[in-house]
């Protein structure tokens, strides 16, 4: 249905978008210099319109990015070379992982990792709702793909949406849960960072050597993981029989591999949504044991570098006992490549085993 709320508000919109403001010649660098927030528009879609894009800690340095009630409102970005970068925490925004099947859209977040960026050119454009002038952060290009498709925006859990790259010339939509295209753009926060920001200023007038710093320490961390790799395949294939990791030993019972991240009619988004970490270092022992340290019942690796920890889990996540369902978690885990950390909206699931009572995996066939 149709408040009259929307009617007004469509009709103002149109009403003003014929007051067209006039566009100043020229293309505008694709460095952006003063801090600014990233609003997201689609004057069709009120429940995104004029939101703003949160920051979303994720654990081991990474922040994901909502449309709030989820996340932090964040005042400080930046654009370099195109890409949207927190000079304070030292991310910037990337599109990978997550993949779904359904729409074929991937997930956009910020990390300090070498992943490739999303890349954006500001351009002037009216806003359409008031006409008025706008710097606009058109999406150019995921890096390494073709040049072109959208950012779109995704209900997510507790209300939220999450940012999500939508490849060119896509036409699929997931009914459930459409991904919603959206325009970002640069609301600027001025020459005065509020207070809590102090660091990033000092930075802003190295600006330059701060940023090489950063870029010198996500080269030294890629090639030094990419050797422990290297070093830990030759004995990868004969680590473990079974394509899971065994905790029965840390007092953990493996169940199976759990789908995650699904929009069922049940409410629950994530499959364990008590406590979470992300690192780059992580096993299922660590992960196993923050769960155990929080006193949950339920724990889980997920997207090689993902902890998650829970009480309880919907009957809509209970995972298959066939072998062939453990093919879906089958991501090496960032902490050690012998080890299996679910997959990509996979749960590698592990419940806790009753104090000194039996500890027996799941059996699968
Ligand atoms: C943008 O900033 C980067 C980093 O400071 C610099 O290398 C690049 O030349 C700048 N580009 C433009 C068009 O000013
Ligand atoms: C608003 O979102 C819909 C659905 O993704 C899309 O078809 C439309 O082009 C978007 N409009 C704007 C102005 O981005």
């Amino acid at each position: 249905m149709i408040s009259l709320k929307t009617i007004t508000a469509l009709l103002s919109g149109a009403a003003l978008a014929a007051a067209q403001c006039t566009i100043p010649p020229g293309t505008l660098s694709n460095n952006i210099t003063y801090y600014f927030r990233a609003q997201v528009q689609n004057a069709t879609r009120l429940e995104v319109h004029n939101k703003y894009m949160n920051f979303d800690e994720a654990g081991g340095g990474d922040k994901h990015l909502f449309i709030g009630p989820v996340g932090m409102p964040t005042y400080d970005l930046t654009l370099i070379n195109g890409v949207i970068h927190q000079l304070s925490t030292g991310v910037r925004a990337v599109i990978g992982g997550e993949f779904s099947e359904i729409d074929h859209t991937t997930k956009l977040f910020t990390t300090g990792r070498g992943d490739n960026a999303a890349v954006f050119q500001p351009t002037y454009a009216c806003n359409p709702d008031t006409g008025l002038l706008q710097i606009e952060l058109r999406f150019v290009r995921w890096v390494g793909e073709p040049d072109g498709g959208f950012i779109c925006v995704r209900h997510s859990f507790d209300g939220s949406h999450e940012f999500r790259y939508d490849p060119p010339g896509n036409t699929l939509i997931d009914v459930n849960r459409e991904c919603i295209r959206v325009t970002l753009v640069v609301i600027p926060t001025g020459g005065t960072p509020p207070t809590t920001l102090s660091t990033v200023v000092t930075s802003t007038t190295t600006s330059s050597s701060s940023i090489s710093t950063s870029s010198v320490a996500v080269t030294t961390s890629t090639s030094t993981s990419v050797t422990a790799t290297t070093t830990t395949t030759s004995s990868t294939s004969t680590a473990t029989a079974l394509p899971y990791t065994d905790q029965t030993a840390n007092g953990w019972r493996f169940i199976g591999c759990a789908p995650e991240e699904r929009w069922t009619t049940d409410g629950a988004f994530r499959t364990l949504s008590g406590a979470m970490f992300g690192s780059d270092t992580m096993t299922n022992e660590a992960c196993l044991a923050f769960c155990q340290a929080g006193g949950f019942a339920y724990g889980g690796t997920e997207w090689r570098r993902e902890c998650w920890c829970g009480n309880s889990y919907a009957p809509t996540r209970q995972p298959a006992t066939t072998l062939a369902s453990l093919a879906l978690c089958d991501y090496r885990c960032t902490g050690n490549s012998l080890q299996y950390c679910g997959g990509d909206a996979w749960l590698s699931l592990y419940a806790k085993c009753p104090t000194g009572g039996p500890c027996v995996n799941a059996v699968f066939s």
